[in-house]
């Protein structure tokens, strides 16, 4: 019996994936550095650090650096945000959240961004879900567990009784990891431990019902 589905952000909630995409791709040719969106697919889930590394691909920067371009990202990310307004929220994702809570069901964000109460004050979001954790909350992002375990615990619910929804190869891992049902929407679904893949958000509402 599902008693709590812990959402992911980027790229399951929100497209803010195609800003994260837009912001490394400025980053990657001013710097002359190939990237493309295949490559991006491996940033999904991974903190900002360890993505600007990816970006990177072991081209040789001091520290220094590296954080002057992982601010760069940031304020290039920050700026396409700053847009977003409560109708980047599609219905589908509206009418889901809506028909989970419907059924008794806790909800909750486990995102690896720092910038997740900033997205969902943007978007109108920010009182949706009944506990948020994110980038600020953890020492290690996805795929460690640690994100959906403090997410898990502030719905007071054991990991088994979650549902993940994941866009990202390292959040069906983590969420494996954890002891958790992994559900893969977007670039996840090609991964083998998914519990369910779906289309649409709405489509989970099918799998809870049915499990
Ligand atoms: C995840 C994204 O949600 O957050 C990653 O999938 C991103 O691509 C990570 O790197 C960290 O985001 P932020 O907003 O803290 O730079
Ligand atoms: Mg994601």
């Amino acid at each position: 019996m599902i008693k709590g589905v812990i959402f992911d952000l980027d790229g399951v909630i929100l497209s803010t994936d195609e800003y994260h995409y837009q912001a490394w791709k400025k980053l990657a040719d001013r710097l002359k550095i190939p990237f493309d969106r295949e490559k991006n697919n491996l940033l999904r889930g991974v903190s900002r650090m360890e993505s600007l590394e990816i970006v990177l691909g072991g081209r040789k920067f001091s520290d220094e650096q590296k954080a002057e371009f992982a601010a760069e990202k940031n304020e290039t990310y920050r700026a396409l945000l700053s847009e977003m307004t409560p109708d980047d929220v599609s219905d589908d994702v509206r009418n889901t959240i809506k028909a989970v809570k419907s059924r008794g069901i806790k909800t909750a964000i486990g995102s690896s961004s720092k910038n997740t109460k900033f997205i969902l004050e943007r978007v109108g979001m920010i009182d949706e879900f009944d506990a948020i954790a994110d980038g600020n909350d953890i020492k290690k992002s996805k795929p460690d567990p640690e994100v959906f375990l403090v997410a898990a615990e502030r719905i007071n619910l054991s990991p088994s009784e979650c549902f993940v929804i994941e866009d990202a190869l390292a959040g069906i891992d983590a969420a494996s990891a954890g002891g958790f049902v992994p559900i893969a929407i977007g670039d996840a679904v090609k991964h083998p431990a998914a519990f369910k893949t779906i289309k649409r958000l709405s489509d989970i509402l099918t799998i809870i019902d049915d499990k």
